[in-house]
């Protein structure tokens, strides 16, 4: 309960005979309370706001952007595009916009390039471009002004680099400018409801440029890659408030603009049909993706007096306890040994379950056996040589079967813990429990 002088206003948990602030007597009554009905309104006003997101999602009509968005872009949601220069992210605005703007009134701003080079730029990639809204200029108030008239749906700001803000005295690119300009920006598009994604350059070090300070500005945060010397990109979701991060989308950048590639479960692995000693092919998860890894290995003579250990794309820590495994469980010494493993394609692996991969690739390697190429391995292995139990695995099968691999080592447990799993597969894909090392290298062994 809470007391208030009526006089002066003053609040107090006890009722006073003097109030110490007026010096006025008798003074205080009671104070009604309205907090019990704001807590109802609040309560209340949360829970329709959950439901409407729910159903505000804008899909731009591209698979693989709107995949990792979490299923298209959300009603006042901002977002952070980066990538390297080159890489291709003004071409993938410039493809979005077109397509968002056939039913919204999409705003592309372009700070850096001319509204003839955006022109340009839409010829060649064939988009048809009516409905869309340009402006080029680099200054956010006159940018302000432009929205106030305009009041877009979506906003799209090539780059954030670019804009200057008379807010802020720093020098054009700086990181107070580009905090400005985000900051400014992000309130205002919140407010009004509006998409807003900001398209950021990173340095080659791989840092954005201005660096994470705009990440916590965002809702959602891109980066666009390029595999190693391939026309491929891939975005990747590294923040995302309406849905799971490592999702990947994958385009080609074709002659005409970037093209989405939805079947890319073997982009990863060599496209040649021939199989040589040493590779062995497993699968790992980027988001809610199975992709196929390829592993390579090359076991050859020292070329000083003692072995040594080069690996690519794996921790280098995590392979040699996988030698050391194999040499307990194997009885093969590999201490006179150069030993050089690679994943293709420059791909970066940290899931366990390609284990087993390594250790077939490293054997096959070895005793110079090929492995046929329709084979794949999954399963994480453990010190007493054991191949222990990974997750989602009749997700992984069914890609497997479904990119036409015939056989499946795969962890004994995870056999028979998932219940009908043969029964499931039996047609079309051979599944083989492997329960350890010595097992896997029998099998190898086989091969031959
Ligand atoms: P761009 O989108 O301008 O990159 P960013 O905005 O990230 O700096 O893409 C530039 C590169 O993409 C450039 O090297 C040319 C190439 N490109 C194509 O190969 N095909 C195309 O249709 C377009 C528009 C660009
Ligand atoms: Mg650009």
């Amino acid at each position: 309960m809470i007391y208030e002088c009526i006089k002066c206003g003053l609040t107090s948990p006890v009722k006073m005979g003097k109030c110490h602030k007026c010096n006025e007597w008798n003074c205080f009554e009671e104070k009604i309370s309205n907090k019990k009905n704001n807590l109802k309104l609040l309560v209340s006003n949360k829970l329709s706001d959950i439901g409407s997101v729910q159903n505000n999602q804008i899909s731009c009509s591209i698979i693989e952007m709107d995949r990792v968005l979490g299923g298209g872009f959300m009603t006042g949601s901002s977002v952070l595009l980066g990538g390297e220069p080159g890489i291709g992210k003004s071409t993938l605005a410039l493809q979005l916009a077109a397509n968002l703007s056939h039913l919204n009134s999409v705003l592309y701003v372009s700070a850096e390039e001319s509204i003839s080079q955006i022109n340009s730029r839409a010829k060649r990639l064939n988009i048809k471009y009516n409905d869309l809204f340009f402006l080029n200029d680099t200054s956010i108030d006159q940018i302000f002004l432009q929205i106030e008239d305009l009041k877009p749906s979506i906003m799209i700001i090539d780059s954030i680099h670019a804009l200057t803000s008379n807010d802020s005295d720093s020098s054009l690119g700086s990181i107070s400018q580009l905090k400005t300009s985000s900051q400014k920006l992000s309130e205002y598009c919140k407010k009004n409801s509006i998409i807003l994604m900001l398209i950021c350059h990173i340095t080659k070090d791989g840092s954005i440029a201005g660096p994470k300070t705009l990440e916590h500005l965002v809702d959602t945060v891109l980066y666009f890659d390029q595999i190693e010397s391939d026309e491929l990109r891939i975005l990747r979701t590294t923040k995302n408030r309406f849905g799971a991060t490592n999702e990947i989308g994958v385009f080609k950048m074709t002659e005409t603009g970037l093209v989405e590639v939805n079947e890319s479960s073997n982009i990863f692995i060599s496209s040649n049909s021939e199989s040589y000693p040493g590779t062995a092919i497993s699968s790992t998860f980027e988001g809610t993706r199975s992709i196929l890894i390829e592993i390579q290995s090359l076991v050859s003579a020292p070329s000083q007096s003692y072995g040594r250990r080069y690996s690519n794309g794996l921790e280098i820590n995590r392979v040699n306890m996988l030698i050391a495994i194999l040499e307990k469980f194997s009885k093969i010494m590999f201490n006179d040994k150069d030993i050089f493993v690679n994943v293709s394609k420059g791909v970066k692996v940290k899931d366990p379950s390609v284990d087993l991969a390594i250790i077939a690739s490293l054997l096959s390697s070895f005793q110079d056996i090929t492995i046929p190429t329709d084979h794949v391995f999954v399963g994480e292995v453990g010190l007493g040589g054991e191949v222990k139990t990974i997750a989602k695995i009749e997700k992984r099968i069914k890609e497997f079967e479904r990119m036409g691999f015939k056989k499946c080592f795969l962890p004994y447990i995870s056999l028979n813990q998932s219940g009908d799993l043969e029964k499931k597969f039996s047609d079309k894909i051979k599944l083989i429990a492997i329960k350890n090392i010595k097992e896997l290298d029998k099998f190898i062994g086989e091969m031959k």
